[in-house]
């Protein structure tokens, strides 16, 4: 998997769920946490074609996702580029995939992109250990992003939600500075079951 956008992302994403009733509990189904986005539009690439996650290595043990090593960004577009970046969270709601409230939208992901401020900081920034190499190359090819050895718990405060089958997408698109966009774009899932752990 890939940790440092895409585990940022990925991580962003989970927190981005994050509210406050409910403790839950997301179950992934798989070590090889990414998926490809399916009926993909032409020039999607998957999570491969945005990050060499070679080095990146994430287990799935009794506690969650142990997460360590690093990544390395492939995607082809320029350090001015502007990059749209969403991620969603859908539910499986008798054999459909269905939109959640939980969305999120940027139109330039890079700004602020590193804020400590910023909700997936706890998840995932914080857990870099280059930071301050990487922090102003945004998503450029060829910035590694470091990660500590972490364990990336789960258990997540959110509002109510139903149990089942979730999965968060998000997708990248980057646009010269003329408005135009690359030739290609990314998207990628990550699945789950989510379990609700106990009420506070
Ligand atoms: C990247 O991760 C690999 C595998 O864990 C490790 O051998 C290598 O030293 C790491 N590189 C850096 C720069 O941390
Ligand atoms: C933007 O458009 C101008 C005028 O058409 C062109 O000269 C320039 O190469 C374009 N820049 C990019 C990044 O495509």
């Amino acid at each position: 998997m890939d940790l440092k956008v895409i585990l940022v992302v990925v991580l962003a994403t989970i927190s981005f769920i994050c509210a406050k009733d409910t403790t839950y509990e997301l179950i992934f189904s798989d070590e090889d946490l990414f998926s490809a986005c399916p009926d993909p539009a032409p020039g999607t690439l998957d999570v491969h074609g945005f990050a060499d996650l070679s080095e990146l290595s994430t287990t799935l043990g009794a506690e969650g996702m142990s997460i360590s090593g690093n990544l390395t960004l492939l995607w082809d577009i320029q350090p001015q580029d502007r990059v749209k970046a969403g991620i969603k969270l859908l539910y499986f709601d008798r054999g459909t995939w269905t939109p959640t409230f939980y969305s999120v939208t940027t139109n330039d992901y890079c700004k602020g992109f590193y804020d400590p401020k910023l909700p997936w900081h706890m998840f995932v920034y914080r857990h870099v250990t280059n930071l301050e190499d990487v922090k102003d190359k945004c998503i450029t090819p060829g910035t590694k992003i470091i990660f500590e050895s972490y364990l990336l718990s789960a258990s997540m405060k959110m509002a109510k939600l139903r149990e089942g089958f979730y999965k968060v997408q998000v997708t990248y698109q980057a646009f010269d500075q003329n408005g135009t966009e690359r030739p290609t774009r990314i998207c990628w899932e990550i699945l789950g079951n989510l379990q609700e752990v106990s009420n506070v």
